[in-house]
Order: structure tokens, then sequence, then C-alpha cells
């Protein structure tokens, strides 16, 4: 991916925050995805008072995509509010092993501005799915 690509679509990303609906936990993260046919793919954490039914962006833009017919992703970006990184949990990770391939490259925004650049399959190593992957 170039800078340009990057800086686009963590752009996109930080845009996407602005949706957020986090009134419990007040950590808004937005996310991006780069589909396979160039239209990038956006979603935020969307919360719920019964906790655990709390969605995080990565998953929403998923779904979103993937009910919009969108199955292959080329990139990810992630960008939250406040000083803490947002590495994806483990349920979103799984999530995306389903759709992307393990090369799939996610940026991470820090708080300081720097993008931490990652590949899926290092974040998820020796991710469990079935064959043929999103068929
Ligand atoms: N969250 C995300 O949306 N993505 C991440 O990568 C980390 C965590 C959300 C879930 C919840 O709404 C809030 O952040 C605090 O955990």
């Amino acid at each position: 991916m170039s800078a340009i690509d990057v800086d686009r679509l963590v752009a996109r990303a930080e845009e996407a925050r602005s949706q957020a609906y986090a009134p419990y936990s007040g950590y808004r993260v937005g996310a991006a995805l780069l589909a396979a046919d160039g239209t990038i793919v956006t979603g935020c954490n969307v919360e719920n008072g019964s906790y655990g039914l709390t969605i995080c962006a990565e998953r929403t833009a998923v779904c979103r995509a993937v009910a919009e017919g969108r199955r292959e992703f080329l990139a990810l970006a992630i960008a939250a509010s406040g000083e803490r990184t947002p590495y994806p949990c483990g349920a979103c990770r799984q999530v995306l092993a389903e759709f992307c391939p393990p090369g799939m490259p996610v940026c991470i925004r820090r708080a300081d501005g720097g993008v931490e650049q990652r590949k899926l399959g290092d974040l998820l190593p020796d991710a469990f799915t079935l064959e043929p992957p999103h068929p």
C-alpha cells in the first residue's frame, strides 16, 4: 500500500468515528475497509445498555460490506478517540479472517497520529476458517 492510500483509508476511519455510538465507554472507534472493487466501506462501534451486545467498528464495517455484496478486501484502517491504541479485539480478528487474506494490511492509528501497519495473519496466526472461503 502506498503512503497516500494508507492516509486516505485512515482519514475515512477517522470520519466514520464521528458516528460512533459509545455512551458507556466514551471510546469512539471508526473503521474503513478497502474492498477489492475499490470501494471503501466504513463502520463505527455501536454500544448497548446490555454491554455484551456491543459491536466493534471493525465488525460493523465487515457486516455492512457483506450486506452490500462485497466479500473481498484489500486493507483495513482503524482510528479511535483518546490515548488507547485500537488494536482489534479477538472477536473482530476472527471475523476479519473469514473474509480477508492473512497478508492484508491493518493500519492502526495511534493517538500521536502515527500509523502502525500490521498484517492480519500476524494479529491472528493460524486462524480457524472452513474451506472454501466465502463462496
Ligand atoms: N472497540 C472497537 O470498536 N474496536 C476496537 O478495535 C477496540 C474496541 C470498541 C468496543 C466498545 O464500544 C469500546 O471500543 C470499548 O471497548
